[in-house]
């Protein structure tokens, strides 16, 4: 690697919509190194981050409001180039001298963009020519308010019916505004407008790749870690597996993993792990069986918060017990990755729009005195996946749907009891080699099945069941906070229904969840 990673770099200041973590992925994917900092970072931190290139993205707010969002001034002033979206475009208008207006009702949906005035940022970037000879772009917009009037300096690129206005450029000072949301893929174009901005305009190379990211964080741990020892707790989902995977190649033996089977994992999944890791990579993992301890802890618990907070405890406990045996380490390594880092400083600061409410099972026990290696902390989750791909992990591991830390707990509705727990694992096993024979696993963000401590009567042949129910939970969604339940063809719903009440005793009848989120949520607990 000739230049560092970090060399070409964005700076996206956030002015809160949806859509930053988009403009992000899609800076990532071109290749280009970027992080998300809040519209009201000083600007001296701004100007020590020392990017190539800075975007203002979308935000709810409306810049006609009295106390609006704002980008310090001098970030104008700092000579290098500036791309606003949407809220962000609205910004530099106002800010440098234009006019914003509230259009009366908001637009939102896909648009037909003409691309005026030759501009660099839209240069031969066209999806369609009108007979006039008009270069036409399909894109996605979303906005209340719209640029009235250019400031000076700036020229007109790109307008709408609706919002003749809907692009601006000051070509001297290379300051772009687009109403328009680039980072969404209905915006066909969107890839090469970015490309063309972090390239050619801002002259960022593209060498924020998988192979360089590994041997970056390669190179990080072991100058952090040294000779020491590092304990990890392998939980067998994504995150965790990838850090093994990534400390592995990095410190191979320094490294001991602790796996914890509280007997709420899928099916056979403690089996994978060892067999995966254990096995085939070669990393020291430590298998603590703790089923009966859990299940123990969760006799007679019913509220889902009690049990979660008693699953949450107990593996804490059992992880401290285990690291305290791992005499020398003096390090734990923890699967963090960048939207969680993003969260925890919306978090601190008050700014997030949307905090999580849970975290995953195994939060840091304070007396231990273990100092973090985080080595997944600049990645987003798509990052991740192709890290793993990279080192070796199998794909179906690596693109598993997301499992809850408190597992199974959460999907045996009431009192968890292991024959439940016995009857669930091979009800969702089925549902899930079905969804992957029938090539719809990638097509559903997340699937799985629900166990209902209610009974129902059936029949078999001639004889009458009276068993228990199970429903089958499938969703799909961008950022799991909000969700729609996925639409999966009766055929195979029906095989599926009849492969579980016919294999598995104890069930005798099958429900499809149709419910959204809002209001529902994706887990039933
Ligand atoms: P909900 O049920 O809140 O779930 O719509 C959204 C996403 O979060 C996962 N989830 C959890 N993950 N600990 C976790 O690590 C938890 O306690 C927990 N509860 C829900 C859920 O599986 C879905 O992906």
């Amino acid at each position: 690697m000739s230049r560092d990673l970090h060399d070409d770099k964005i700076l996206i200041l956030d002015f809160g919509s949806q859509c930053t973590q988009w403009i992000a992925r899609r800076v990532r994917e071109a290749g280009v190194y970027c992080e998300i900092y809040p519209w009201d970072i000083s600007f001296d931190r701004v100007e020590k981050f020392a990017a190539r290139g800075i975007i203002l993205s979308g935000g709810p707010e409306s810049t006609l409001a009295d106390e609006t969002p704002l980008a310090a001034m001098e970030v104008f002033n700092l000579n290098i180039p500036i791309l606003g979206i949407c809220y962000g475009m609205q910004t530099i208008a106002r800010q440098l001298g234009g006019v914003v207006e509230n259009v009366g009702k908001s637009e939102f949906g896909y648009a037909h963009v003409r691309a005026r005035g030759h501009t660099e940022l839209l240069r031969d970037i066209q999806d369609s020519v009108t007979e006039e000879g008009h270069g036409m772009l399909d894109v996605w917009m979303s906005h209340g308010d719209r640029v009235a009037e250019l400031p000076p300096g700036f020229k007109l690129m790109a307008s709408t019916e609706s919002a003749p206005i809907a692009g601006m450029a000051d070509e001297s000072r290379k300051i772009y505004g687009l109403q328009f949301h680039p980072e969404v893929t209905h915006t066909k174009q969107g890839v090469a407008i970015y490309s063309r901005f972090l390239h050619e305009i801002c002259g960022c190379g593209s060498a924020w790749t998988s192979a360089n990211i590994i041997e970056l964080t390669i190179n990080n741990v072991r100058t952090q870690v040294g000779k020491d020892q590092v304990i990890l707790g392998l939980s067998g989902g994504v995150d965790s597996s990838v850090v093994a995977a990534l400390l592995h190649e990095a410190i191979g033996d320094q490294l001991t993993c602790i796996f914890v089977d509280n007997g709420l994992l899928r099916y056979q999944e403690g089996d994978h792990v060892m067999e995966q890791f254990a096995e085939h990579m070669g990393v020291k993992v430590i298998r603590v069986d703790a089923e009966a301890r859990f299940l123990a802890k969760l006799e007679g618990v019913s509220d889902p918060e009690l049990k979660r907070k008693a699953i949450g405890n107990l593996f804490i406990e059992i992880f401290e017990e285990e690291a305290a045996r791992q005499n020398d380490a003096r390090w734990l390594a923890q699967g963090t990755i960048y939207p969680d880092v993003i969260e925890s400083a919306g978090a601190s600061t008050g700014k997030a729009h949307l905090i999580k409410s849970h975290h995953n099972v195994g939060g840091l026990p304070e007396n231990m005195k273990l100092d973090l290696v985080e080595p997944l902390r600049e990645l987003f989750k798509d990052e991740v996946r192709r890290v793993g791909v990279e080192l070796g992990l199998p794909k179906e591991m690596v693109y598993r749907h997301p499992f809850p830390g408190p597992g199974l707990g959460v999907r045996i509705l009431g009192e968890v009891k292991k024959e439940f727990a016995d009857t669930l694992r091979l009800a969702d096993d089925i549902f899930i080699s079905e969804l992957r024979a029938s090539d719809l696993y990638d097509q559903v963000s997340q699937a799985f099945v629900v166990f209902l401590p209610v009974k129902s009567v059936g029949v078999t042949g001639d004889g009458r069941r009276y068993n228990h129910v199970v429903s089958l939970r499938a969703v799909e969604t961008i950022d799991f906070m909000t969700a729609r339940w996925a639409h999966l063809p009766y055929e195979f719903l029906d095989h599926v229904s009849r492969r579980i009440m016919n294999e598995i005793d104890g069930i005798s009848r099958v429900v499809y969840d149709i419910s959204g989120k809002p209001p529902g949520t994706i887990e039933w607990e």
